[in-house]
């Protein structure tokens, strides 16, 4: 016979059988909690375990778990973090320009502005394609435009939906957005140094957060390890030389491929350059689910909080690969 657990999630009560999934059982119980991999991979549905217990689906050393992946097995209280509700629109491509040899910005038109936290993501959905996940993220020059949003694509040969970007979705071309999603966000009022760490693309989300951080406290401590394949996709130059006039910003830019052009850019891989992380620093990643994975090992042995948002390959529900 089934135990019936309650569950508290903020302030709504539902019943879940002992071994349940706690986001299959709210959802069940017409109670809203925001998802989407629903594989553990995205975080949009983590939660705060307040009281009791679950199996599965927790985080090292955190009171923090998955709801797609934890069990109720006891009677438990769980709270989320606030964040925007996500919302559907419609909206219209803007602008296709190439940015660098394999990555894109795109920009589209919203009928109104969507409200997202620095670092979350959206899925879009092209007219006629399947829905892929992007961050929209700060302009890389200038100030933010009333009814723009700006996003970093790379293109992948064979991507479905990336390899058309500027072929077969041009200006004008309808998208659906859905979002925001995800959890790996800018959280403020934090007084000790930030940690950016991104590859490729993942450099979307992560200067967004730097951006924010930096318009919150623009004395603070930040270090940002921004990742690239090549020298001829380091295409956010620009922009880390605006970060670079803040006086306690360090900027480490990292090739993983062998270069001698430039001394400033150093080889090897992000992980390389962490070595100094203290237990007051809050670390955020995005990128290569590898890497994600080694920074978030880096930042727990140290024991400092961290937050990624790792780019599922092509064809997983988060994917921001194609
Ligand atoms: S929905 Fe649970 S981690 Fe993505």
């Amino acid at each position: 016979m089934h135990r019936t657990c309650k569950v508290t999630l903020n302030r709504e009560t539902f019943f879940a059988n002992r071994g349940d999934l706690l986001l299959d059982r709210a959802m069940m119980s017409g109670v809203e909690l925001p998802h989407d991999c629903r594989s553990g991979a995205c975080g949009t549905c983590r939660v705060r375990l307040v009281a009791g217990k679950v199996f599965g689906g927790t985080e090292h050393d955190s009171d923090m778990i998955y709801a797609c992946q934890a069990r109720v097995v006891s009677d438990i209280e769980v709270v989320t973090e606030p964040v925007p509700d996500p919302v559907s629109m419609r909206s219209r491509v803007a602008e296709v320009a190439r940015l660098a040899p394999d990555v894109v910005r795109l920009v589209l038109e919203v009928p109104k502005p969507l409200r997202y936290l620095p670092g979350q993501y959206c899925k879009l959905q092209f007219r006629g394609f399947p829905a892929r996940s992007y961050s929209p993220t700060f302009p890389l020059e200038g100030s933010p435009k009333a009814g723009l949003l700006h996003f970093h694509v790379r293109k992948l040969s064979g991507g479905i939906v990336s390899s058309a970007l500027g072929n077969g979705i041009l200006a004008g071309h309808r998208v659906k957005i859905t979002g925001p999603l995800g959890s790996a966000f800018f959280r403020p009022n934090h007084s000790g140094k930030i940690v950016l760490v991104s590859s490729g693309t993942g450099f979307a989300p992560m200067w967004s957060i730097a951006v924010a951080a930096l318009q919150e406290q623009p004395h603070r401590k930040l270090l940002f390890v921004v990742a690239a394949r090549c020298l001829r996709s380091f295409y956010m130059y620009g922009a880390l030389c605006r970060l670079a006039r803040f006086p306690n910003v360090v900027i480490i830019p990292v090739v993983s491929e062998p270069q001698r052009a430039s001394t400033a850019i150093r080889n090897g891989r992000p992980t390389d350059y962490l070595a100094g992380l203290s237990p007051d620093d809050v670390v955020y990643a995005s990128g290569a689910p590898a890497m994600t994975a080694q920074v978030a090992r880096a930042a727990r042995a140290a024991g400092a909080r961290c937050y990624t948002d790792p780019f599922l390959p092509t064809g997983l529900p988060a994917s921001k690969a194609s």
